[in-house]
């Protein structure tokens, strides 16, 4: 068994970060931002490796994000197969966080998570697949408190910007009003196609298949009210607001249950009275809505017949062995061009953007405020991971001394906001009226 290190002794460990996956199409974005901090004037980041199961593509990895006319640091390449747990523990002996970018994380995950709550290194992922976070709660949330291992999935743009948006939404309400109910509208932007890699396709697909074994956490307090429309105009947004299945509501569901046991916050791992006071504070004052939902925003109705055609496909054939067989081998055709095996190109990449829209009402109050930002899976992405990477690195007395826990609930108080802020994705107050 591994020797268990609590955050104290964390000192002792050789990296800072190990970015696993590292290979893969997210994974290779994630280390080029990552090296734009490594070792920068005021950067925690001082150490960095690379890990995964061919020494080969993470060195070609590392030429790619250094640039072309650059010199690859010399950062090591450790070998990793989640397949092989002795892999596994010697990378988490060894560093103090583990970025994992190995999806889909139904499959590769679970035996990541249990090596770093093993040896007591921090884990941060950016998965959005619900049920594989909620497992992880359920089997490693009491070792990962003992060990001293922080295991906080989801810290990409699912769903870090939707909860760090809707604190910053709470936080414009001001005086004794709040929000009964906020809903959010995703809206994807780009002068080119939209496109995604083909893991998150794979991961699609998983979800899919295992979404009716998904037991939901019990939130305190009223149910959330089931009247609201399918389809509905809004027209400050200029949005079509269209109801789908949302992992970010999934994720803040169970930030609300986290809070409704703590309602002053998590207790960090060595804080200060003052530290102690902060939070309690940001805690009792975040007004977080009862009922949080989330919906995809179109300019055009038009926008939701391929996305309805590509929904029906997934829902229909990700059933059976042999659907996700063909799912899997088309994913161009099913998904109508939205997922491409070879991923979207550097101008698509580019070319891209997205807004999320939060519109708050409650005591005859209506809130709207908006987070935009670059492209949600290969820019923001890599961009919100390395953030909460610097701030559990920077951090870490004040955030809690370990379990499983949801980007909000961990990062809230944090500076996080402004450290995204500062990286290109911007939070803004639009309007507050009477209504
Ligand atoms: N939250 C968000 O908004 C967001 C954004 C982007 C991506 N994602 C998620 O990130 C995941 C990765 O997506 P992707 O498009 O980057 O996929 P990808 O290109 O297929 O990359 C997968 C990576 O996992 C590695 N890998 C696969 N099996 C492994 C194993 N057994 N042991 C160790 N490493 C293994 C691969 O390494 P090799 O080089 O050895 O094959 C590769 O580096 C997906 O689950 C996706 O949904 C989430």
């Amino acid at each position: 068994m591994a020797e268990i290190i609590n955050p104290g002794s964390r000192s002792t460990k050789a990296y800072d970060v190990v970015i696993l996956g590292a290979s893969g199409f997210t994974g290779k974005y994630v280390v080029r931002e990552a090296l734009k901090f490594l070792n920068a004037p005021n950067s925690p980041l001082k150490s960095l490796a690379l890990a995964g199961r061919s020494p080969s593509r993470l060195s070609e990895t590392l030429k790619w994000a250094a640039g072309p006319n650059s010199t690859p640091p010399e950062i090591p390449l450790l070998t990793a197969d989640t397949s092989d747990p002795d892999s596994l523990a010697r990378v988490a002996s060894q560093t103090k966080i583990i970025l994992d970018c190995v999806g889909p994380f139904h499959l590769y995950g679970p035996p990541v998570v249990a090596a770093c709550v093993e040896a007591g290194c921090d884990y941060l992922d950016i998965t959005g697949e619900v049920d594989f976070m909620e497992r992880m709660e359920a089997s490693y949330h009491d070792k990962a408190v003992e060990s001293g291992s922080l295991v906080i999935s989801a810290c990409g743009f699912e769903s870090t910007v939707a909860e760090i948006g809707l604190l910053f939404h709470s936080r414009q309400w001001g005086g004794p009003s709040v929000p009964n109910r906020v809903d959010a509208y995703v809206s994807l932007e780009s002068g080119k196609r939209i496109v995604f890699n083909y893991g998150t396709y794979e991961s699609l697909v998983l979800v899919a298949a295992n979404a009716h074994k998904r037991a939901r956490p019990v939130i305190p307090g009223a149910a959330p009210p089931k009247d609201t429309p399918i389809i509905e105009y809004q027209k400050q947004l200029g949005l079509w607001g269209v109801k789908v299945p949302s992992i970010n509501s999934a994720v803040i569901r169970r930030t609300q249950a986290t809070l409704a046991e703590n309602p002053h916050g998590l207790p960090g791992a060595n804080e200060s009275v003052e530290a102690v006071k902060k939070r309690e504070e940001f805690w009792s004052r975040a007004k977080l809505p009862s009922h949080f939902g989330e919906k995809l925003g179109l300019k055009s109705l038009f926008g939701l017949i391929p996305i309805m055609i590509f929904a029906i496909f997934l829902l229909v054939l990700s059933k059976s062995r042999v659907g996700r067989w063909v799912l899997l081998q088309f994913p161009t055709f099913f998904s109508l061009g939205l997922f491409r095996k070879s991923g979207p190109s550097e101008e698509e990449i580019s070319s891209a953007r997205f807004k999320l829209w939060f519109v708050g009402k409650g005591a005859g109050t209506k809130v709207v405020t908006r987070v935009t930002g670059p492209e949600i899976g290969y820019v923001a992405t890599p961009i919100i991971l390395v953030q909460c990477a610097l701030v559990v690195l920077n951090d870490r007395a004040a955030l809690p001394k370990g379990g499983v826990y949801t980007p909000g609930i961990a990062f809230g108080l944090t500076d996080l906001q402004k450290r995204l802020q500062d990286n290109g994705i911007s939070f803004d107050f639009i309007s507050k009226k009477s209504i």
